[in-house]
């Protein structure tokens, strides 16, 4: 943090009165691609995420440097209807045309930015950063926090209508409101949710980037939500139902087409998959834990169809240890990151085997992150 405050002296000519703000990244530990569809998720935000050292500055000028994303950037308070530029700030734009639309009033900040987040590996960056600006810009304005669930709502929806990404409210969700040592359950429809204590004892939850850029991400996730929207329609012609994930098995066969059975298929028992990982978590049967993982990558692998031979790989050559009791995918997809459950006193060794067999097999390496879960956005108290 000493660095962070000498880099923010020599950007902006003062370091006192600094305040830090920090927001985690997340890792979904089960519950893809059901957020949409109104499905329970269990998520947790991880020790990775982005930190904000901010200062108001008595103008009506945002001024932000950022020590990763490309160039530095000015936002005039007053006139901010042609700042939108395609550019990491637009994350920022997008909260304050948000915050000053909603009545609160944003001050002129100098603002540095610094993540240990790698960027567009599914570990919800953009989620942060969204949610560390709405954050940080609130507290300044009005001396306190804002409502955790309103914020993770309002960044949801600057994502889906300023940034123009149609995601769910899981990633918002998790890095607003993470609680240390915990995941949280969250009812998407309702947004009921409740913490579970994550006690791992022996085992850990490693984080595997496969290092492959999400290129097909986007449009494919538009994709599955438009068949999901489709298999649903179908259904309601059949009989009353208002959400995928309560769909049964006997309604495959009023799908006909055999890509939406898939998908339906994926979306009702990946909701049974997070309830009997609850389970198995509150009675600390990791193996049984381990075994619902699997299940789910098996899921999104061959029926959601939003994993890549990369990510196959990494679960497939973890498993084959008797030291990981499970692996899938988590995040979108299609590239990003994997977690596995891992006796931690192997998962050295485990790490060095995959890094040597994956650089083999796809001529790059994979990057692990050993994070523990951490408590939502906050004020850093230095
Ligand atoms: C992305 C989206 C989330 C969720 C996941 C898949 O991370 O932002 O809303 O849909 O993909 O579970």
């Amino acid at each position: 943090m000493k660095k962070q405050a000498a880099l923010f002296q020599e950007l902006f000519g003062h370091s006192n009165n600094l305040q830090t703000y920090f927001c985690p990244g997340r890792v979904n530990l089960i519950g893809e691609h059901i957020d949409y569809l109104g499905g329970l998720v269990l998520p947790t935000a991880i020790s990775l995420g982005i930190t904000a050292i901010c200062r108001p500055n008595s103008e009506r000028e945002i001024r932000l440097y950022s020590t990763d994303f490309v160039g530095t950037s000015s936002l005039n308070l007053d006139d901010l209807s042609n700042s939108k530029q395609n550019h990491w700030s637009d994350f920022v734009l997008g909260v304050i045309l948000h915050l000053q639309q909603n009545g609160v009033e944003v001050q002129g900040c100098d603002i540095l930015v610094s993540s240990t987040l790698p960027k567009a590996s599914g570990l919800s960056s953009s989620a942060a950063l969204e949610v560390l600006c709405y954050y940080m810009f609130y507290h300044v304005a009005i001396g306190n926090g804002p409502d955790r669930v309103q914020m993770a709502l309002d960044c949801q929806k600057i994502e889906n209508e300023f940034i123009g990404v149609n995601c769910g409210i899981m990633d918002q969700f998790a890095v607003a409101n993470g609680k240390t040592n915990h995941a949280i359950i969250l009812d998407c429809n309702t947004l009921k949710n409740e913490p579970i204590p994550l006690n791992l004892g022996s085992y850990s939850l490693l984080i595997i980037n496969s290092n492959k850029p999400r290129t097909l991400a986007e449009s494919a996730y538009n994709q599955r939500r438009a068949e999901c929207d489709k298999a649903l329609q179908i259904l309601k012609q059949h009989r009353e139902v208002t959400n995928l994930i309560n769909a049964k098995e006997e309604d495959l066969k009023l799908l006909e087409n055999e890509v939406l059975q898939r998908r339906t298929k994926h979306a009702f028992t990946e909701q049974q998959r997070v309830l009997n990982s609850k389970l198995a978590l509150v009675k600390g049967d990791l193996k049984e834990f381990g075994k619902f993982l699997n299940d789910s990558h098996y899921s999104l692998r061959h029926d959601y169809n939003v994993s890549c031979t990369e990510l196959d790989f990494i679960v497939d050559q973890l498993n084959k240890s008797e030291y990981c009791l499970g692996a899938r995918m988590t995040g979108a997809g299609f590239g990003g990151c994997c977690i596995a459950l891992i006796d931690t006193n192997h998962s050295k060794e485990l790490q060095s085997q995959l890094m040597i067999s994956y650089t083999k097999c796809f001529g790059f390496p994979p990057s692990f992150y050993n994070t523990s879960s951490s408590g939502g956005v906050h004020k850093v108290t230095l």
